[in-house]
């Protein structure tokens, strides 16, 4: 069941205008034009971005194939991914915990929570910083081992790393893993390492926006992996994509090379 109608409705009760899916072709290339921005008269109210709409249809397909019952987000901001989690998760909990250092990042947890309780939402979103207060948010907010975690909180190599240690420590065995802006923020090495720390490689997947990564188990999910490889373009289709970039980008310089010429030309003529 498709849940962006519903998702950009708990932010316009909220007063807050949404502009979500924005290809960058159309805000002059920005590369971060496709996240989920928060306005409010006429302004963008934080720089921490919400996913993509593309990473929301992405999230569907993940849990319309393998059902959770306890998630952990690291990185709530206004709660975007928390609530889509929430609604696509209605029989489990979702907490999310964000280290909130000032009173607009704090609003951001009260107005998840405020939106959480009018929708009937199983959902929580509580100050920590992670790595060092995963294990006591889980404790105590979900009451027993995570399933399923979302981590998008500090975009470094060594940071995720980190998060990715806390939550693994108080995860089920078969627990899935999602990071956000693994490409965007080229966290490579970052994904790398937590390959060897848990002895498969994550997924890169090229096909959401901000580049992420999944790891889990393959062959103990096959519907989960199935609906992953469809954001997992190969790399000789992707090749192909970036060869006709290339060339766009070589005949536009072409033509401007033609257009000096041409005027040089002219110059000389009349010269
Ligand atoms: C990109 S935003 C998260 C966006 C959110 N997942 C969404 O889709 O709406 C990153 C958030 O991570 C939080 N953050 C950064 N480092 C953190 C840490 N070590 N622990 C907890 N939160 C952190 C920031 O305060 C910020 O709100």
């Amino acid at each position: 069941m498709p849940i962006i109608g519903e998702l950009t409705e708990f932010y316009r009760e909220e007063g807050i205008e949404l502009c979500a899916g924005l290809a960058p072709n159309h805000a002059d290339g920005l590369p971060w034009a496709p996240f989920t921005w928060f306005c409010r008269n006429g302004k963008s109210v934080t720089g921490n971005l919400g996913i993509a709409v593309q990473e929301i249809y992405f999230l569907e397909h993940v849990l319309a194939a393998f059902t959770p019952a306890r998630a952990l987000i690291i990185g709530n901001s206004m709660g975007w991914s928390t609530l889509a989690l929430g609604v696509l998760m209605p029989h489990g909990k979702v907490v999310a915990m964000d280290m909130a250092p000032d009173p607009q990042m704090r609003e951001g947890l009260a107005l998840t929570n405020r939106i959480a309780a009018r929708h009937g939402l199983p959902v929580r979103a509580v100050q920590g910083t992670s790595p060092q207060d995963v294990a006591t948010v889980i404790d105590r907010e979900l009451g027993g081992s995570i399933d399923f975690a979302f981590i998008d909180g500090l975009h470094t190599n060594e940071q995720v790393v980190r998060d990715y240690a806390a939550v693994r420590a108080k995860a089920t065995p078969g627990a899935v893993f999602l990071v956000h802006d693994v490409a965007l923020f080229d966290m490579h090495a970052g994904m790398t390492e937590i390959g060897k720390l848990a002895g498969r490689a994550p997924k890169l997947l090229l096909g959401t926006p901000s580049g992420m990564a999944i790891l889990f188990d393959e062959s103990a999910h096959p519907a989960l992996a199935r609906a992953v490889a469809a954001f997992a373009p190969p790399e000789s289709a992707i090749k192909v994509v970036r060869q006709a970039a290339w060339d766009r980008r070589h005949r536009h310089l072409a033509r401007w090379r033609r257009s000096i010429k041409k005027r040089v030309d002219r110059v000389r003529e009349l010269s």
